[in-house]
């Protein structure tokens, strides 16, 4: 076993509190949505039994009507805003009340694949991850349009993306109450801004005040828009719990799976911007298309989606993008005066979309790309170590250090490696 392989390990174990794993001690003290599907898919690698409890903690969260929550409190810290009394959920677990992208179907998917053959947990787990999905397209799609929105820039994933900057400047600043840890604990320059976060807790109250009705959220919240990373992944996620209901025998979940791919693959057609020719963002609200790259732009790979010619034009989004960085793959374009290589979600790479965008790379046949993102994360991890994302041209690591997914996507990659 190298070095590298034994510490991710022990990160993952350090970070471990009950059978679920916090993504970063004082930055982040709870059980967070995709970060544990990731973290359960790299703990698989060496302890299978515990990648399951990973998962059950991650279902201990899921609300009655299916949703998988962004976050899961399963103990109070304060360390943290916003905490479980900004939410309210008045659940049990505590959690957040929007959810996160929704990975968790394929990673178990995955799981399979590399063996998992435990029937009744299967079975417990397609239940659950059916309920989810079934959340997402009545909850999220209410008028049948094929695209699913997300209510918080938090549901993306990607908090400070600039494909929200205009939605957000929609919104005019407020006094509100916000009482952030998170840039005391990093610096400044890497997170997202005041004015983000003033956005941020004025779209949560909002939402507070609408009951967290889907239904009235949808038309009278601050904030609706079809993100392409949530939508590709759901899409994939739909793929693989096709795949995982077919291995189950459930030949009565197969016309409705089948259904929703139908509809949300058509769907992300709507997300194509035929003047810039990418993939962007759509603001529902405002019926509006965003105009810039992001690494979920490129994520149709993944979702497998696109004709001929949209394909061609995305191959020349990444060709320009692969000439401007040292280290792939920025999270948002590097030629766009948006680009800031220290800042989250506006320029940093991520290991877990590396994760995605190579395999969906591999999906479409482009090997040369998915070979270069796998090599690239393992040197930026060899090199850097382990940090929550890393700048794209010297290839530094930022954010919080010692960080659970990225420790994960390690041991998942240097296993495939192992194993080609
Ligand atoms: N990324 C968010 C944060 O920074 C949580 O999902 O707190």
């Amino acid at each position: 076993m190298t070095d590298n392989i034994e510490k991710a390990r022990k990160i993952i174990k350090n970070n471990n509190i009950d059978n679920y794993t916090i993504p970063c001690k004082k930055l982040y003290p709870f059980q967070w949505n995709w970060d544990s599907a990731f973290s359960a898919l790299g703990i698989y690698t060496y302890d299978k039994d515990r990648a399951l409890l990973e998962l059950d903690m991650l279902f201990k969260g899921q609300w009655k009507n299916g949703m998988i929550p962004q976050i899961i409190f399963h103990r109070d810290d304060p360390g943290y805003f916003p905490g479980p009394d900004i939410w309210d959920s008045k659940t049990n677990p505590k959690t957040s009340c929007i959810t996160q992208p929704p990975v968790v179907a394929s990673i178990v998917w995955k799981m399979v694949l590399l063996g998992l053959r435990k029937k009744e947990k299967m079975e417990e787990y397609f239940k659950k991850l059916f309920k989810y999905h079934q959340w997402f397209v009545n909850n999220r799609d209410p008028y049948k349009q094929g695209l699913i929105s997300i209510y918080h820039p938090w549901e993306s994933g990607r908090d400070n993306s600039p494909d929200w900057d205009n939605t957000l400047n929609n919104i005019a600043l407020k006094p509100v109450f916000i009482d952030r840890k998170d840039d005391i604990l990093i610096d400044e320059k890497m997170r997202p801004t005041n004015n983000d976060y003033n956005k941020y807790m004025q779209i949560v109250y909002k939402c507070k005040e609408l009951d967290w009705d889907n239904l009235l959220i949808y038309d009278k919240g601050l904030f609706n828009v079809c993100d392409p990373g949530v939508q590709f992944i759901f899409v994939r996620a739909c793929k693989d719990l096709y795949k995982l209901a077919i291995f189950l025998k459930k030949d009565e979940y197969l016309n409705t799976i089948e259904n929703w791919i139908d509809r949300y693959s058509d769907g992300c057609d709507k997300l194509w911007n035929s003047e810039f020719n990418s993939y962007t963002t759509y603001d529902i609200k405002e019926n509006k298309l965003c105009y810039g790259v992001s690494c979920a732009s490129l994520l149709y790979a993944y979702a497998d989606v696109g004709s001929i010619e949209q394909r061609k034009y995305m191959k020349e989004h990444s060709n320009r993008i692969l000439r401007h960085c040292n280290y792939l793959f920025p999270s948002w374009d590097p030629s766009s005066n948006k680009f800031d290589k220290k800042k989250y979600w506006r320029g940093p790479i991520w290991c877990i979309i590396n994760y995605l965008l190579l395999n969906g790379f591999n999906n479409i046949g482009d090997t040369y790309l998915a070979d270069k993102i796998r090599e690239n994360t393992i040197k930026l991890i060899d090199r850097n170590g382990f940090f929550e994302y890393y700048d794209p041209i010297n290839g530094k690591g930022y954010g919080g250090n010692n960080f659970t997914w990225t420790a994960a996507i390690y041991l998942i990659l240097k296993e495939e490696t192992l194993n080609q």
